[in-house]
């Protein structure tokens, strides 16, 4: 049998007698991952604030092609980047809040990002969960696509492959159907299947979000996640994280999915005019407890809040 444990000598060293079977849950990572940090590292001490141009113009779209590629999406720049997939759930779900609980139909096999957080918002009354069931498995994928035709839910939030189980999702199609930008969005949470089985998703990509990472499969470390977002559902006026962003048509695709001081407009940040703060609750906030911040973000922030 092909031995592939000389990529992995740092992890096996570190614990020389450990049999590390774990499918789900911690892998152990391969010697590469641990150069990709340190290479990150000595990009930053190296380039300082000019990193940005190698992070931006090589980095991300090498990263964008190579997810793209594993899932068999058409254009790599639907992929964004985050830390965690949690970050990418409160974006999708702060775009749909409505001044009525949006009804989600999930199952009861999610990990625990979405369970835990989904409990939260359902008991603020922002959102109404509908359960599958993920037992009895042989009739999963046509139960949950039973409720969905019953009632189309307004966000449709399931894992391809379960987490705990390995139960996997087989109706991706035909959920896709019901997906629109003013009705139901789908999102998949991938992380259980990316890089551990075949992914295909060029008949659905124009209508469904996919979410994963590099914790598992994918090996790559911690702080790895990505959202490919389909380019309707993630226009600018939908996404109210988003909206304040970028608003110019020259950047139209980037602010879909880059969010954050990156994607402030310039013409905010080089703004000499004075901005009222009072929209703006967070800031107001951060100021009362004296955080000065970055002055130039805030007033971006405040004018487009
Ligand atoms: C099904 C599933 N989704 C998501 C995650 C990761 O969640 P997050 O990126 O929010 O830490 C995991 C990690 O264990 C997972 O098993």
């Amino acid at each position: 049998m092909k031995s592939y444990k000389h990529l992995f000598s740092r992890a096996l060293a570190a614990s020389p007698g450990r049999i590390h079977f774990a499918a789900h849950s911690h892998h152990l990572w391969p010697d590469a991952s641990c150069e990709g940090h340190v290479a990150s590292w000595d990009d930053a001490a190296l380039l300082a604030d000019r990193k940005w141009e190698k992070v931006f113009g090589e980095v991300i779209p090498e990263s964008q092609r190579h997810v793209a590629d594993e899932l068999h999406l058409p254009d790599p720049t639907t992929i964004a980047f985050t830390p965690n997939t949690h970050e990418f759930l409160s974006r999708i779900f702060t775009s749909k809040w409505n001044n009525k609980p949006i009804d989600v139909l999930t199952t009861d096999g999610e990990f625990h990002a979405f369970r835990r957080q989904s409990a939260r918002w359902e008991e603020r009354g922002l959102i109404k969960r509908r359960f599958v069931a993920c037992e009895p498995f042989g009739t999963f994928t046509q139960r949950y696509l039973a409720a969905m035709r019953e009632q189309p839910a307004e966000i449709a939030f399931l894992s391809h492959v379960m987490f705990r189980t390995g139960l996997r999702f087989d109706g991706v199609e035909e959920l896709a159907s019901y997906a629109s930008p003013e009705g139901t969005w789908v999102a998949l949470d991938l992380y259980h299947s990316f890089m551990a089985m075949p992914c295909d998703f060029s008949k659905v990509a124009d209508r469904v979000f996919l979410m994963g990472g590099g914790y598992k499969y994918a090996m790559a470390g911690e702080n790895a996640a990505y959202l490919h977002a389909p380019r309707l559902c993630a226009a600018p006026s939908q996404n109210r994280l988003v909206r304040r962003f970028r608003r110019d048509g020259r950047q139209a695709r980037r602010s879909r999915l880059w969010q954050g001081w990156f994607a402030l407009p310039r013409r905010d940040v080089r703004s000499d005019r004075a901005l009222s703060f009072q929209r703006c609750p967070a800031h107001v906030g951060a100021r009362r407890r004296g955080h000065r911040g970055d002055q130039r973000t805030l007033r971006g922030v405040a004018r487009n809040w």
